[in-house]
């Protein structure tokens, strides 16, 4: 825990690197921040519904303040109220022209959802991002958009800054996507909801469904059909949203870390709170019980709609498997720490089909396989996906400075790994880790004291 005190006596701003070395098991109870996808969808739906929304147990990131700042340069007014959000909305159709350019920062989902709600409005909007995001494809969802009628003038190859002008009113369409993107469905869907007429996407493999659950409490009709293992998703606009209590629950994809963590270091038993368990998102605890680990469910219940459980994570020797591709879409952001479990597995884990990691915060492929390798694990990249042989629960060597890419999940999946090697793991930077879970390190002290 050296670097945690480092921070403590030079102060975070002067510390760059940050070092993860093996500790005692995790153990006790610990509870994450809000889920990141719901938690900007409560700003903005809240933001579209005239009247007064609270809520609760909303993730204060970075990513989910960008969104907050964006819609309040819009017209919303948005502010804490003791531990509780409050959004005063102003109603769909009626968002402002923002005056200054939208500072996404490092947010992929804030940009494009709000690029979605830009469209169907008679306003003009400029996004911007940081290095991290102004790499990432925006063609994905300008396609679409333009359709509906938003025009667009993008940076070289479809990414930020772009300027984009939306329609209002805006065409509906009906809407295939080319690619499994929770992101790309929500923009289109967004943009009908002030565009008159049904705006369809159709979606050959289902992605988080977060919308669509929650346009529902918000009162809106969304018709949700299954055909032939698709989902067809309907709505028509122009809608009238109602204002909604909301309690998010915690996020799956931070406790993520903290389960694979407390299945990789022995003696480990931790019971994280409060976890979000919706089918399009728990993937992982699904994979990681297919390689053995020890996972109790306990105290399941609703929480704002959603499946949620206080999740018992134990020590066991995991075991290498070949991950079904068809699992990645309720797992999508899991895969960093899902390498790191399987890097100290028994036996190969093999996994397919995740180009769409290519295009993330950063390469998550490349960046993993050449973070696991430098921590001293065997790992073969390929096109679609890692191929990783296991330590077989013995610790990695460790050494070396990681670099993070200004993602997150490297970073803290790295921080996963750093505990169960003998050197210690080195991670260029912590920064990146408040855009989704800001007191990640002040928790893993707390688990792994
Ligand atoms: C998100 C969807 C996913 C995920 C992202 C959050 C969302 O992105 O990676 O962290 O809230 O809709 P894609 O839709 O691009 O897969």
């Amino acid at each position: 825990m050296g670097a945690v005190k480092a921070q403590a006596i030079y102060g975070y701003a002067f510390v760059t690197s940050h070092r993860f070395s093996s500790r005692g098991p995790l153990t006790g109870r610990i509870r994450v921040p809000g889920d990141k996808s719901i938690s900007h969808r409560s700003l903005m739906f809240g933001a579209l519904a005239v009247g007064r929304s609270r809520i609760s147990g909303l993730l204060e990131g970075e990513d989910v303040l960008a969104t907050a700042a964006a819609l309040r340069a819009m017209g919303a007014r948005i502010e804490k109220d003791g531990d509780d959000w409050i959004v005063d909305g102003v109603g769909v159709g009626t968002l402002l022209q923002p005056q200054q350019a939208l500072d996404m920062g490092n947010s992929g989902t804030s940009t494009r959802l709000l690029m979605g709600l830009v469209a169907s409005h008679g306003i003009t909007a400029t996004f911007t991002g940081d290095a991290s995001l102004s790499k990432r494809p925006m063609g994905r969802v300008i396609d679409p958009l333009s359709a509906m009628g938003a025009s667009f003038t993008s940076s070289p190859g479809g990414t930020l800054p772009l300027v984009m002008q939306g329609l209002q009113p805006a065409v509906p369409i009906s809407y295939r996507l080319p690619v499994a993107s929770a992101q790309v469905k929500s923009a289109v869907l967004l943009a009908g909801l002030n565009t008159p007429g049904t705006t369809k996407v159709i979606e050959p493999v289902p992605t988080r469904d977060h919308t669509e659950r929650m346009l529902r409490g918000f009162g809106v009709d969304v018709q949700v059909e299954e055909r032939d293992g698709e989902r067809i998703i309907k709505l028509t606009g122009p809608c009238d949203l109602e204002p909604c209590d909301i309690t998010v629950p915690g996020d799956p994809s931070s406790a993520a870390f903290f389960a694979v963590a407390a299945s990789i270091v022995p003696g480990s038993d931790l019971v994280i709170e409060n976890v979000g368990l919706n089918p399009t998102r728990d993937g992982i605890f699904r994979v990681l019980g297919q390689m053995g680990a020890s996972i109790d469910y306990l105290e399941e219940r609703e929480v704002g709609g959603e499946p949620v459980a206080d999740l018992r994570v134990r020590h066991a020797q995991l075991k290498g498997i070949e991950v079904d591709p068809s699992i990645a879409p309720s797992m999508i952001d899991e895969f960093p720490v899902l390498f790191v479990a399987a890097a100290l597995a028994q036996g190969t884990t093999v996994t397919t089909g995740l180009e769409e990691l290519r295009v993330k915060e950063s390469d998550r492929l490349a960046a993993m396989a050449a973070a696991l390798k430098l921590a001293g694990a065997d790992v073969e990249e390929r096109d679609d996906g890692l191929v990783i042989r296991g330590s077989g629960g013995k610790a990695l060597p460790g050494g070396g400075v990681i670099t993070t890419h200004l993602d997150h999940r490297i970073a803290m999946s790295m921080a996963v790994a750093g505990l169960a090697s003998k050197a210690g793991v080195e991670v260029d930077s912590t920064e990146p880790i408040a855009t989704s879970f800001p007191n990640f390190t002040a928790l893993l002290d707390e688990a792994a004291s």
